[in-house]
């Protein structure tokens, strides 16, 4: 292994190789359709389903300092994850950052770390999906046949429809999919923002009180392996009170995954240096706002303890006698949930091209389509496995894998920010993180004390999922790998001189 750790690959050498015809995508996105992308991959089952659950389960009101919590953990990773796409403008995100600090080894574990957030992100937002077209048929008077939607049919057939679907989107080409989304997130955010602004006449001053419900033992069940591994080492938390307030801000957590994909497009993008730090903070603060402001709203016109789980916006207006306005907000969370699910694979592409471009994976993926200039193989690859996942998976267990899979890799990200700073200060960095080392030190600390606020299962299942990784990385990556094997040409040369 020591051989591995020193394959680290230049920034110099990342760029270089983005200019290979064979592997050249088109660079035609702007500083606005980044922003656009984020908000479209960032809104979604976070806000329009998880509210509820931790609302009610385990924060009561308060709901909203989780995710102030979360909003600030993710904006720390968020200047860390802006300085490095800044310095190394190329598709691959957290996995080309770590190839270039930590070397191969890490970037691997980083690579096979990100299929949990983004491959399984996917098919988490498209059982809900299908979920939400359930909702809005019945509130039609359609139902759907129960063989193939809803929790006791075999193959969720709605969930793989919408990734099929989002994956010929994809293949066709990214300018397409960025006009896609930008009139799916316009329809979403107005519906967000239509929440605000009506339910905020309906509240009552009485469902705030008390805003932090007192703690609570944990419930039967909910307690040992399922608790939070803070729990375990020692902490007391159970539910509600500050502990279950912070507890929510690990699963709210969730709600602000997609911020980092921006990173992924950077390639794609016309002026990286500039127009990445605007995308991935941008779209951070206008989802943090919004959220905030509707959790408050949602917890002041329903009482937390009568919250729906599934559709806890529109229940909240139906439940005020205004059902025109719950069916509306079904069907934005339809459409917001579709552009959530078609970036996490649009993420999801782009890492693995990125590593197979470095032939830790076959190199025959990262083929480009020659008329679309997208990574066709990849992509209908990705589609597949997700469609799979989503539709014969259940998944409910699996959503917070991809909550911890992402915090491993954020608290990787702010670590290799102090790290590129030291060894290579002279790359020009066109945003920086203020107050460095402290600041990226701060963000690592958060994320992995919302890492150990989730329960000890999932913990167990990241490990899991981790050690098949490296398994994988020893039996394939490492032998093939193209920095491996440039390094061992210029040793031979080297002694052979
Ligand atoms: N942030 C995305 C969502 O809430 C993943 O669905």
């Amino acid at each position: 292994m020591a051989g591995t750790t020193h394959r680290i690959k230049s920034v110099e050498e990342s760029i270089r190789d983005t200019d290979e015809p064979e592997h050249r995508l088109r660079k035609n996105l702007s500083g606005l359709d980044l922003t656009v992308f984020g908000v479209g991959v960032i809104i979604g089952t976070g806000i329009f389903v998880l509210t509820g659950v931790v609302a009610k389960e385990q924060a009561g009101p308060a709901v909203s300092v989780s995710f102030v919590i979360a909003g600030i953990v993710c904006g720390l990773a968020a200047l860390c994850y802006a300085e490095f796409a800044s310095t190394v403008p190329v598709a691959g995100s957290a996995y080309t950052f770590s190839y270039a600090t930590f070397g191969e080894f890490l970037a691997w574990i980083i690579g096979w770390d990100l299929v949990l957030e983004l491959a399984l992100g996917a098919a988490t937002v498209a059982v809900g999906w299908s979920g939400y077209l359930g909702q809005l048929l019945s509130d039609l008077g359609l139902e759907l046949p129960s063989a193939i939607a809803g929790d006791d049919a075999p193959v969720d057939v709605p969930a793989v429809a919408i990734v099929l679907a989002m994956t010929a989107v994809l293949v066709l080409g990214i300018k397409l999919s960025s006009r896609v989304t930008a009139v799916i997130v316009a329809i979403k955010v107005a519906i967000v923002l239509l929440v605000i602004a009506v339910g905020v006449f309906h509240l009552s001053a009485d469902n705030y009180s008390p805003f932090v419900p007192p703690a609570q033992p944990a419930a039967e069940g909910d307690t040992g392996w399922h608790s939070p591994l803070v729990e375990l080492l020692g902490f007391a938390q159970g539910t509600f009170g500050w502990g279950g307030v912070i507890a929510g801000a690990s699963i709210v957590f969730f709600a602000f995954i997609g911020f980092d994909i921006v990173a992924t497009a950077a390639e794609e993008t016309k002026d990286p240096k500039r127009d990445l730090p605007r995308g991935i903070i941008g779209s951070l603060l206008i989802c943090t706002v919004l959220y905030v402001a509707v959790s408050l709203v949602v917890v002041g016109m329903q009482n937390y303890t009568e919250l729906s789980t599934e559709a806890p916006l529109a229940n909240a207006f139906s439940a005020q006698g205004m059902p025109v306005f719950s069916g509306l907000i079904s069907l934005g969370a339809l459409a917001g949930l579709t552009s959530v699910v078609m970036i996490l694979m649009l993420g999801q592409s782009r890492v693995l091209f990125a590593m197979s471009r470095d032939r830790l994976l076959p190199p025959g993926m990262a083929k480009v389509h020659p008329t679309y200039g997208t990574p066709y193989r990849i992509t209908i690859g990705t589609g597949l496995f997700v469609a799979v996942l989503a539709g014969a998976v259940p998944l409910d267990v699996l959503a917070e894998l991809v909550n911890i899979g992402t915090l491993f890799a954020f608290l990787l990200v702010s670590l290799g920010v102090v790290i590129l700073r030291r060894t290579r200060p002279d790359l020009p960095r066109s945003f920086r993180v203020p107050f460095s080392p402290v600041l990226p030190i701060v963000s690592a600390v958060a994320c992995l004390w919302l890492m150990l606020n989730l329960p000890a299962e999932t913990w167990g299942r990241f490990l899991v999922w981790m050690a098949i990784g490296i398994g994988a990385y020893f039996v394939y990556g490492r032998s093939h790998s193209r920095v491996g094997r440039a390094r061992a040409a210029e040793e031979t040369s080297s002694t052979a001189s």
